[in-house]
């Protein structure tokens, strides 16, 4: 078991990764401060942890809500309904929501944590890999909008992040790769020597060998608490997290959310992106190449959805949280390991890569 820490003065709070943490009765108790815990979770999730984390809290007072499976129920009547729940057992200001579950169900239930009775603790279960190496650490939370992806949130900050590796056996080939897209940006952005050992090393995550896994999770979850440190609110360093977003963020607007998972539309935009920056004289023609590769050994998209055109992206891609003064910022890479937010590439640009990408 290892714990690092995300350095925000009094909202500090620890992210611990082990294997089998939640088979430990008392895991949660260091982090519980009132009697009553609301278990967050969804229709696949609580079949297979439900258990292990309620056997935790047999001494609080707990309600459990099981909620529909997938992105698309990342949306304002999920939301409301756990506030049904949470008004419905008349749960106080003391109550700790716990999300367990995936990315959607942490975005979600820190949400409605977020906004209950103007802000209750909550404790991030991560499940996923997406989420253990991403979604749970920093605080942002959300649901979608049909106009715009995660375009209502707020930031929250979790007391406490608990990644139970030996959650990651359940997940599907798919859903471990959609993860590794977000530990791939992590190189991308910040970490040419993390970039390479992916490289070396990519196979032995598809493996789902427990001490590869365990180390891109505790360097992801270091990496990104860094950033979350210095830019807590997104004002400057923390937007390079976004890389491949912005692309990626109109992918699944225009395919509904239901298609494509995050992970691969972030993939097909880390490329975009790529691409743009060596259109931009930062990197070499091989370096997008090497990006390509990693992506399809980590069997993850590299080409945007069958009939998906540049105006579709455009449309979406106006909406962006990232958009300034009517143009829109795009993270690129000045090189692997360093990125950088761009609002004043040359015109026509993003039109020739969109064009190159849907043509
Ligand atoms: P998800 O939450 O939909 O989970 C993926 C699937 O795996 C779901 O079907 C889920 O039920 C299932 N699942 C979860 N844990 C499992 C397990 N251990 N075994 C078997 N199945 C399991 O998707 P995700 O990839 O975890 O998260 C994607 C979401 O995270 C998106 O909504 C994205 O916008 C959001 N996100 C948020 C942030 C943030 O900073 N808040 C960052 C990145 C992504
Ligand atoms: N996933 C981007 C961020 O947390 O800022």
């Amino acid at each position: 078991m290892a714990t690092l820490n995300v350095e925000l003065g009094k909202r500090s709070y620890p992210i611990v990764v082990g294997n089998g943490l939640l088979r430990d009765e008392a895991f949660l108790d260091p982090y519980l401060a009132g009697e009553e815990a609301v278990v967050v979770t969804n229709e696949s999730v609580a079949p297979l942890y439900l258990d292990r984390v309620a056997a935790s809290l047999k001494d609080h007072r707990l309600i459990c809500q099981v909620l529909p499976d997938g992105e698309q129920f990342k949306n304002f009547e999920t939301l409301q309904s756990i506030f049904d729940t949470l008004l419905e057992n008349r749960c106080s200001r003391s109550a700790t929501l716990i999300a367990l579950g995936g990315g959607v169900i942490g975005d979600v239930v820190g949400f409605a944590a977020a906004c209950y009775q103007r802000g209750v603790a909550f404790i991030q279960l991560p499940t996923t890999l997406l989420a253990q190496v991403d979604s749970a650490v920093g605080g942002k939370t959300a649901v979608n909008h049909p106009c715009g992806k995660n375009m209502i949130g707020a930031f929250h900050q979790p007391t406490c992040v608990v990644s139970d590796t030996e959650t990651l056996r359940t997940l599907d080939q798919r859903q471990l790769s959609t993860g590794i897209a977000e530990v791939i940006k992590y190189g991308l952005i910040r970490d040419a020597g993390f970039f390479a050992w992916l490289e070396e090393n990519i196979e032995r995550l598809l493996r789902f060998e427990d001490d590869a896994l365990e180390f891109v999770i505790l360097e992801s979850c270091r990496h990104k608490a860094q950033v979350v440190a210095n830019d807590e609110k997104e004002a400057g360093e923390r937007a390079l997290l976004n890389l491949g977003h912005t692309f990626g963020h109109a992918i699944e607007a225009a395919t509904g959310y239901c298609n494509w998972l995050h992970g691969e539309a972030v993939a097909v935009g880390m490329m975009m992106a790529a691409t743009m920056s060596q259109k931009m004289g930062w990197l070499d023609p091989e370096e997008p190449e090497r990006i390509r590769e990693l992506l399809v050994r980590a069997n993850l998209p590299v080409k945007v959805p069958d009939g998906m055109s540049a105006p579709d992206f455009l449309k979406h891609m106006a909406l962006d949280k990232k958009v300034s003064h009517g143009r829109i910022r795009l993270v690129l890479l000045k090189r692997i390991g360093a990125a950088i937010l761009v609002s004043d590439y040359p015109d026509g640009m993003l039109d020739e890569v969109l064009a190159e990408y849907t043509g």
